[in-house]
């Protein structure tokens, strides 16, 4: 469809930017200022106006995007509407509630759409922010902090005048408003407010209305919200247009309610309750919602025959929030805000896509395979022949995101997953994959070890069950609880020997464990098997006796040890192959190529590690008891690798690598 700008300030930039690759094409520019019109079509084949009624009289392009400063917003979005055409108006829509809702009456009038930024709530940070919520893991929301720290607009905006006549709530504040409205649904009440001037000495320019205001307001459905806006706090300050929520189960923190994608480090965090905020990282690669975005969904609900006005109604509904605020402030009482936005306050109603989610997707030959999250948790308690404890580390792994844990009952502390899933506030259990493994010594025992494993995860089901290990050993008893026994015990019981120290086996085959395996699937407590340390031919001797094939091969993978063979056989019959000691294969993280890919690209050598498995879609699984490390090994998830990188990681291969 073809548009055309009004207005050439710092916006027109930002939204020219993406016109390459969009499907709108800018037919005409205009602004007061002729040269600045011709400065932005002069690479393009548009046609640059003065006069805004002689480019609608010239001009047929159906949609107009304003990008005029903030006083000129609606006369010149009336006067598009006048003239028929769709119009996308950059915040705010109007300086007056009034205002607003005349000019949607208009649009509506004329069959017209109009839509209004901001569009944060769009975008990946903000979608992820909201999947934690509809997750629950909040419990019910009652507080938010707001903040729109504007900052000193002389320091830098090229128009602080415009900025300083209007104030900081109608540029500001209707960041984290929209997110709240969008969330939660209407502000329905101006509590208190107060609005301050607050300006240093000696400026360029002096502000007309109150620099700093504070407010607190009610929700329709949601918290009530103490909301600061002001220019006089630098933009640089902790607080920039945050967003912090306070439930009863938990608190999420939005470091940047305005962000609008692509950012390369986690901008939402997690607070479980009594526990610190966990950084959660993306687990796709990030992606910037380009400005144009806004009128192209314009465009497109015209396509469709049903011009869009929605987020033209929310953003009226901001501007009648500022407004109430800005008259709860002048010495009075509190002041009702009359809204016609619907009130989407049910948060738990609607349903996101979760992180992952259990259904299948096709294989690379057209097998189902189980769609799995880029990065899972290891849970394993053995590090470098020691035991850890590992309840923290499963919480924070929880706290961050992470959505696959890998467990076992050889690990002997799968109770502590069950405890941190059944934790208020944790995630819904259908959107958590856990995979667990039945031991060597349970090899004839499988049901029973099985049945043990759900019962200390507190789950109806796991989503993976897997045979640890080919071979079959002597049977030790149940593995229960194994962390909680001396240690002794614990080695005893899971490597049983004969007097000469070696290992006592157990005449059961591979195929006797693999039916009861497929009995546990009959009965619905494991969503689909799967095998560790298996090689290619044990693989597919599997594959041809097994009823039930299995859906996952866990094996150690990493660069020294790529095992091509056996990852090609699975991705060919869509089976997933997940990486199991990703990262501590000795010396690996010191490797001269995976230290200068991690400078290369401004990432960790095990991010590089971790990625090196995600770019050809095996899920490593790294273990750590570090906080930082947790974060940083999910943020591994965005990352894929260019082809040369992936080259110059293969060439560590060594076939003779052994730990
Ligand atoms: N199926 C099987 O037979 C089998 C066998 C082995 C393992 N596994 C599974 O795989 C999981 C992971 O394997 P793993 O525990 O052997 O080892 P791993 O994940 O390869 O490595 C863990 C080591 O790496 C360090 N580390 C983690 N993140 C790091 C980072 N970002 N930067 C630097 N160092 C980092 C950890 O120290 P910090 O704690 O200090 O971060 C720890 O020393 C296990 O938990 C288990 O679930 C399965």
């Amino acid at each position: 469809m073809e548009c055309a700008f009004v207005g050439c300030g710092a916006a027109a930039g930002l939204y020219a930017a993406g016109l390459d690759a969009s499907t709108l094409s800018l037919a005409a520019v205009c602004d007061v200022e002729r040269a600045r019109a011709e400065e932005l079509v002069a690479p393009r084949d548009a046609t640059a106006y003065a006069d805004i009624d002689a480019m609608l009289d010239a001009e047929a392009a159906p949609l107009v995007v304003n990008l005029t400063g903030h006083e000129a917003h609606a006369p010149v979005t009336r006067r598009c509407l006048r003239a028929g055409r769709h119009v996308f108006s950059e915040k705010p829509l109007a300086l007056s509630g009034a205002e607003a809702s005349d000019l949607l009456a208009l649009a509506e009038r004329r069959g017209v759409a109009l839509g209004c930024a901001p569009l944060n709530h769009r975008s990946e940070t903000q979608r992820q922010a909201r999947h934690v919520l509809a997750d629950g893991r909040l419990g019910t929301v009652r507080l938010a902090y707001a903040h729109a720290h504007v900052g000193r607009v002389t320091e830098w905006h090229d128009d602080p005048a415009s900025f300083l006549r209007v104030g900081p709530l109608y540029d500001g504040a209707v960041y984290p408003l929209n997110l709240l409205v969008e969330w939660f649904g209407p502000v329905t009440r101006v509590r208190s407010a107060d609005a301050v001037d607050l300006w240093p000495d000696g400026e360029s320019h002096e502000p007309e209305r109150p620099t700093h205001v504070e407010a607190t307001l009610s929700t329709a459905g949601g918290p009530v919200v103490r909301l600061t806006a002001s220019f006089y706090a630098p933009h640089r300050s902790r607080e920039f247009t945050s967003l912090e929520l306070h439930g009863d189960d938990g608190s999420l923190y939005v470091e940047d309610a305005g962000d609008m994608g692509g950012s390369d480090r986690p901008l939402v965090s997690f607070g479980g309750r009594g526990r610190p905020y966990t950084a959660m990282p993306l687990q796709e690669p990030a992606r910037e919602t380009p400005y144009l975005a806004g009128p192209e969904r314009l465009a497109e609900s015209v396509r469709r025959g049903a011009p869009d006005r929605r987020s033209a109604s929310r953003a009226a509904h901001l501007v009648a929030v500022c407004e109430a605020i800005e008259d709860a402030a002048e010495p009075g009482s509190p002041v009702d805000v009359e809204s016609s936005v619907a009130d989407s306050s049910a948060v738990a109603a609607e349903s996101p896509p979760p992180v992952w989610t259990p259904e299948e997707s096709a294989g690379n030959d057209g097998s189902a395979a189980v769609r799995l999250p880029p990065v899972g948790f290891g849970c394993s308690r053995y590090r470098d022949g020691d035991y850890v404890d590992r309840r923290e580390s499963i919480e924070m792994a929880l706290d961050a995101g992470y959505r696959f844990f890998d467990s076992a009952e050889l690990y002997g502390n799968e109770h502590r997953l069950g405890e941190a899933l059944s934790a208020p506030g944790s995630p819904d259990r259908e959107t958590v994959f856990l995979a667990s493994k039945v031991w060597n010594t349970n090899h004839g025992h499988a049901t029973e070890a099985c049945e043990s494993t759900l019962r200390e995860l507190g789950t109806a089901y796991v989503d993976c069950y897997m045979v640890h290990w080919p071979e079959a050993w002597a049977y030790t008893g149940p593995l229960r609880r194994l962390a909680e026994r001396p240690v002794e015990t614990q080695e005893a019981m899971a490597f049983p020997r004969n007097e000469t120290g070696e290992i006592r086996t157990a005449d059961v085959s591979l195929e006797a464990v693999w039916r009861d395996l497929e009995s546990l699937h009959d009965r619905g407590l494991a969503r689909t098997l799967g095998l560790c340390n298996v090689d290619r031919e044990t693989l597919l001797d599997v594959l041809d006796f097994a009823r039930i094939p299995p859906k996952l091969v866990q094996v150690e993978r990493h660069p020294y040890r790529p095992r091509t063979d056996l990852v090609t056989a699975c991705h060919r019959r869509g089976i997933r192959v997940v990486a199991h000691s990703p990262l501590s294969a000795p010396g690996l993280l010191r490797e001269p190529a995976v230290e200068e890919i991690a400078r290369e690209r401004g990432i960790s050598p095990a991010q590089v590690v971790l990625a090196w498995n995600v770019t050809r879609g095996v899920v490593p699984i790294p273990s750590t008891t570090d906080r930082d490390h947790v974060v940083e090994n999910l943020a591994a998830s965005g990352t894929r690798l260019s082809a040369d990188r992936m080259v110059r990681l293969d060439d560590l291969a060594d076939p003779d690598f052994e730990r």
